[in-house]
């Protein structure tokens, strides 16, 4: 019986998905590195350093810094992306997500956020849904990102919930492969191509329909 949501968040509730990939375009037009949104793809679900790393490497420069000058340019994204994060409001929820969230609600169905983002906090306020959310896992206390399944498997534990009394939503490869590996319900909203390891799939969270995925969840 599925008592609890586990949601990411960039991508799922809101596209701020865009806004990490303008932050770290500009980077990356400064490091003299081509990043295209394919290659965006791969960096959705990981952390701000991890997706550093995998920048440098696409233009070879992954032996090019020190920890500290890493750190450095990782701030420099982060101070972009803060800027960019401010003309959210609660419009910017994505389509279907205000109805899913008060659906969730309405039958008392335990919600907490499972996003690597350090920003997540603010943006939630931002859109308003803070308050309907029980718990938030803090990305800082986790030794390994997405996909490894630590951020689910403390999510459901933040619930005080099994993890097969959860259903976890995300929208990245790495999202997915971490939820079905904390043994929980996942469902996936993307192309049918990058959400293939989902146990449900829908195109856009527009599709997210309550009673749709628990009765797939229930089975
Ligand atoms: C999410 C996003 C990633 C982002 C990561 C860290 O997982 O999908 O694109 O890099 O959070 O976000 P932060 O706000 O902490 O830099
Ligand atoms: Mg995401």
């Amino acid at each position: 019986m599925i008592k609890g949501f586990i949601f990411d968040l960039d991508g799922v509730l809101t596209d701020t998905a865009e806004y990490h990939y303008l932050a770290w375009k500009k980077l990356a037009d400064r490091l003299g590195i081509q990043l295209d949104r394919k290659m965006n793809e791969q960096l959705k679900g990981i952390s701000r350093m991890d997706s550093l790393d995998r920048i440098l490497a696409i233009g070879n420069q992954m032996d090019r810094y020190t920890l500290e000058e890493k750190e450095k340019l990782a701030d420099e994204k982060n101070e972009d992306y803060k800027e960019l994060i401010l003309e959210v409001t609660p419009n910017d929820l994505l389509p279907g997500i205000a109805n899913l969230l008060a659906d969730l609600r309405a039958k008392d169905i335990r919600l907490a956020l499972a996003s690597a983002s350090k920003n997540g906090p603010v943006i939630m306020e931002r859109l308003g849904i803070a308050d309907m959310f029980d718990t938030v896992v803090d990305p800082a206390t986790l030794a390994k990102g997405k996909p490894d399944p630590e951020i689910f498997i403390k999510g459901a534990q933040q619930l005080k919930l099994k993890p097969i009394e959860c259903v976890g939503v995300e929208d990245a490869q790495a999202g997915i492969e971490s939820i079905n590996a904390a043994g929980i319900f996942s469902v996936g909203v993307g192309t049918k191509e990058m959400m293939k390891e989902a146990d449900y799939a829908v195109t856009s969270t527009q599709e997210l329909k309550l009673e749709e995925i628990l009765k797939r969840a229930n089975q």
